[in-house]
């Protein structure tokens, strides 16, 4: 794959990187823009939210039972209106959207299906930590040009085309993968574009930082608890890192090494974190880069959601992290 020096705007990257994929239209290309677009726009708002009133909730729930806060709302429209119009999607999945959403007339539907998290960490928007939208790309299933249908979202993670997420902290940097690599963009908001700041990443084979939120350990499996006693014998020299932000502390550990943990708990019994659109994303990267995702018994991305919203327990990370959990978990 060719190589990009740092400082490469994201428009340029991904016109360079569709050349290498033949088979690829513009349809795909003008996707990704879009969702870089959307990306720019929450970020804005994210920035200036105690200004423009955007702290707090709805005062409405989610199908997931979830308080909604107002900018899990902006980030879903934004997100949606960037890419109904440009005829490329023939479904939207939403973490915030109990059906899958269609392009409503007269737009035209595309060849791809977009899978989205709107914004994940949303219970701390209020505190000025970060939080991400995380979306992952199949080609449409479904035969035709007309709305997508189950076939084209109920499929092996193993058909993503494309995923990625964009996190808002301190900067807001978009990491992308299509296939070939990991990519982080970080955004220059004083010209409104994203640049290339970390090329191709890549996860070390282990580290020693776990994320996890270790209250819930006296309900997890006792395996496990045994493994967190065992990584925490101090000359080990294991750390722990947890924001409660899928994709702050996953984007972390990208950069840094580690592994995220999300067992099954009493309140959570299948895990808390969506499959579709949370834990396939970050798999796909991870995988991309080198690293691991499992479920405690397969890899996430062999896994076939059954519904949309369907959950799935998460260890992701450095990959001989994740195998010694899976091995711990398993014995
Ligand atoms: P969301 O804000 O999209 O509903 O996701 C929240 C998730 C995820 O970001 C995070 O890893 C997890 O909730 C934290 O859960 P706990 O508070 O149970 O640790
Ligand atoms: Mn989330
Ligand atoms: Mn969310």
């Amino acid at each position: 794959m060719q190589q990009f020096e740092e400082g490469t705007t994201l428009d340029r990257f991904l016109l360079e990187t569709m050349r290498e994929h033949p088979e690829a239209t513009g349809q795909f290309l003008t996707l990704l823009k879009q969702v870089a677009l959307a990306g720019k726009l929450v970020s804005a708002r994210v920035n200036r939210a105690g200004l423009a009133g955007m702290f707090g909730a709805t005062g409405s729930m989610n199908i997931q039972g979830e308080y909604v806060q107002k900018m899990d709302l902006y980030a879903n429209e934004t997100f949606k209106r960037a890419l109904e119009h440009a005829g490329v999607v023939c479904m939207i999945v939403s973490e915030e959207e109990e059906a899958p959403i269609f392009v409503p007339p007269p737009f035209r539907h595309g060849n791809y299906v977009f899978c989205m998290d709107p914004l994940d960490g949303s219970s701390n928007i209020d505190t000025n930590a970060s939080i991400g939208t995380i979306f992952c790309v199949f080609r449409r299933a479904s035969e035709g040009d007309g709305q997508g249908d189950a076939s084209d979202v109920l499929r092996s993670g193993r058909d993503i085309v494309a995923a990625g997420y964009v996190v808002y902290g301190a900067g807001t940097v978009l990491v992308l993968s299509t296939g070939r690599g990991v990519q982080g963009f970080t955004l220059d908001p004083t010209v409104g574009e994203f640049f290339l700041s970390h090329s191709d990443i890549r996860l070390g084979a282990s580290s020693r930082t776990y994320s996890c939120n270790e209250a819930y350990a006296a309900q997890w499996d006792p395996r496990l608890r045994a493994w967190l006693e065992r990584v925490k014998e101090p000359s080990l020299g294991w750390s722990a890192r947890y924001i409660g932000s899928l994709v702050g502390d996953f984007h972390r550990n990208l950069v840094k090494g580690g592994v995220f943990l999300y067992p099954p708990t009493e309140k959570a019994p299948k895990g808390k974190l969506r499959l579709l659109y949370e834990a396939f994303p970050l798999a796909y990267l991870v995988e991309n880069a080198g690293g691991a995702a499992s479920d405690g018994t397969m890899a996430i991305l062999d896994k076939t959601p059954a519904s949309i919203h369907e959950r799935t327990t998460l260890f992701i990370g450095d990959r001989d992290n994740v195998e010694e959990i899976v091995r711990a978990l398993n014995t």
